[in-house]
């Protein structure tokens, strides 16, 4: 980072009265990978707490912990047994007080994940369901009888490989999950589901924590229909019903009408339309906050997640746009390029060799600068990478290896190119432990870590970043200050300027007389004076703010991955 001045007007926190996620910035922790203080290779609820005052001088208002309930963790925690108490490999319900009142003491709000579409196959209310045809429970989870021909009730397939359905031999009936088996389906039709849930919420909130970030909340809709029905090939990828919007209100009734404080609620949601997310997010229908949703993150992607193809820059420009410009009037938008379920995304839409340090801070300036709540997945802010382990037994997570076991085993595809494919899109890209030091295990642990660390941290790492002259730390840390202060960059109007130019990224944001001009090279190759007419006219009379290399005159050609910010007259 290099030569920054100050933007602009309010020393606050939330301008004109916002909420405080308008100007604020998440960061996501992953627990497992994060720091494990007590050396026995996962990551724990103290190894968090040890690096709070990292996290404070970074300047995040919020921490999302992905889940650390008690849990089977063949899902890594999405798969919860106990909603209320936390799993003893993470710590326990007193260091979880802890880390809110630390956390708190550093003005950092705490995000739980809320996973309520499914349970374990272990939780209680699945045991007592499982049990018999009669059990109460019986109707807490979606079972039914096999079809004509003895089979599953529809053609239905999870998202991590094989059918989404299990037939429990003891009962003679097929159970729901759009996950692993390990993972069913809660009945959300059942009232008495609901109100379970919402009554586990308001505890965690009495016990202080600031919301929920919700795991595929729009799944727990179902549309009933076509599980009932005989379609043979119905597309799972979005399941979600109309009931959706009576479940989120119902939600919001019982569980934070009325409570004070503003709690951030971010639904997980994939499938998802801008004219959905319009009524998800519109503030006076009282559903969510913000969601998350996946148009941007699937472009890229093939037959299936694991077949990436390359990037198709004014694709991205453009959708991600559009989701600026149709939630510009109502509801609100999250901002995010990775987390634990993405690559790492310097090294899908950078370049994570050459120009590590320059597309990580490129993408950093140019995701923080739109409108939108951004989320900043641990070790984006140092630039880590993904990581390409030799062997299919080096991989730890479940949807990658049923992957890899139905297209070698089942469909016959080549190893070396099914695991490629993990190496490309692969979830344990994002999960490899945080890199804090160059010594054997990142700093993270001093036990064998459940996952290996990436080879790399020998050279990526915390202190190394920190200690060097280009840190992509100290960038975050700017554009998280910029975003604290500036109102124009929280709630601004944004334009996208030259949305088929195959290399610029350009946009501006304006409010009340102020604007902000964006201006990207997103491109290993310099981007050659002149620029299009529109940007080079702006770029006369515009005054840098904040740029990833230093400045030059004049400021053209572009070079490769040169991302700068700039305050128009
Ligand atoms: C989305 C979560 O982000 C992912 O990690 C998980 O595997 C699925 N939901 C199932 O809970």
């Amino acid at each position: 980072m290099t030569n920054s001045t100050p933007v602009t007007d309010t020393a606050q926190a939330a301008p004109g009265g916002s909420p405080w996620w308008t100007s604020g910035v998440v960061y996501q922790v992953y627990p497992r990978s994060f720091a494990d203080a007590d050396g026995d290779g996962i990551g724990d609820l103290a190894g968090i707490r040890g690096k709070l005052d990292y996290l404070a001088e970074l300047g995040v208002d919020a921490l999302w912990l992905s889940p650390v309930y008690p849990s089977p963790q063949h899902d890594n925690g999405y798969d919860i047994k106990d909603y209320e108490d936390i799993d003893p490999v993470f710590g326990d319900l007193a260091q979880f007080d802890l880390l809110v009142a630390e956390a708190h003491d550093r003005g950092i709000k705490i995000v739980m994940d809320l996973v309520v579409n499914h349970t374990s196959d272990e939780h209680p209310w699945f045991l007592e369901s499982k049990s018999s045809l009669t059990n109460p429970k019986r109707d807490w989870y979606w079972w039914r009888k096999p079809n004509a021909s003895n089979g599953p009730p529809n053609a239905w397939g999870s998202f991590f490989s094989g059918p989404a359905w299990t037939l429990d031999e003891a009962t003679g009936e097929y159970y729901l999950h759009l996950f692993a088996a390990q993972q069913p389906d809660l009945n959300w039709e059942n009232p008495e589901v609901r109100h379970a849930v919402y009554a586990m919420m308001n505890r965690w909130l009495d016990r202080g924590v600031d919301g929920f970030r919700m795991d595929v909340i729009n799944f727990i809709a179902k549309r009933v229909e076509l599980v009932d029905g005989p379609a043979p090939s119905v597309d799972a990828s979005c399941p979600m019903g109309p009931q959706i919007h009576d479940y989120l209100q119902e939600m919001h009734a019982a569980v934070f009408a009325g409570r004070p404080g503003e709690h951030l609620t971010v639904g997980e949601m994939p499938g998802v339309t801008t004219a959905d997310a319009l009524l998800f997010t519109d503030p006076a229908r009282h559903e969510v906050d913000m969601i998350f949703q996946f148009e941007h993150v699937s472009l890229d992607q093939g037959a299936n997640k694991f077949d990436a193809r390359p990037l198709d820059l004014p694709a991205l420009k453009r959708n991600l746009a559009h989701w600026q410009t149709d939630l510009a009037e109502t509801g609100w938008n999250s901002l995010y390029l990775n987390n634990h379920d993405q690559p790492r995304l310097v090294s899908r839409f950078g370049n994570d060799t050459t120009y590590r340090y320059e597309s990580a801070t490129l993408w950093a300036l140019v995701l923080h600068l739109q409108r939108g709540t951004p989320y900043i997945y641990q070790g984006e802010e140092i630039g880590m990478t993904n990581v390409r382990f030799d062997s299919i037994a080096d991989y730890r997570d479940i949807e990658s290896l049923n992957h890899y076991r139905e297209a070698v085993e089942e469909f016959d595809l080549d190893p070396a190119s099914v695991l490629a494919g993990v190496h490309q899109m692969g979830r344990d890209n994002a999960r490899t432990p945080m890199q804090w030091d160059a010594t054997p295990n990142a700093g993270f642990s001093t036990g064998t870590p459940w996952l290996a660390v990436n080879p790399n941290h020998t050279e990526i790492n915390v202190a190394a970043d920190r200690g060097g002259d280009r840190s992509v730390f100290r960038f975050y840390q700017a554009l998280i200050r910029l975003r604290h202060e500036s109102s124009v960059i929280s709630l601004g109007d944004f334009t996208l300027l030259e949305p088929d130019h195959g290399q610029l990224y350009a946009f501006t944001r304006s409010l009340d007389g102020e604007t902000l001009l964006v201006v990207a090279n997103a491109a290993d190759a310099p981007l050659a004076a002149p620029l299009p007419a529109a940007v080079a006219a702006l770029l006369a009379t515009a005054t840098r703010v904040l740029g990833n290399l230093p400045p030059q005159s004049p400021a053209t050609p572009l070079r490769p991955w040169e991302a700068t910010l700039y305050r128009l007259p």
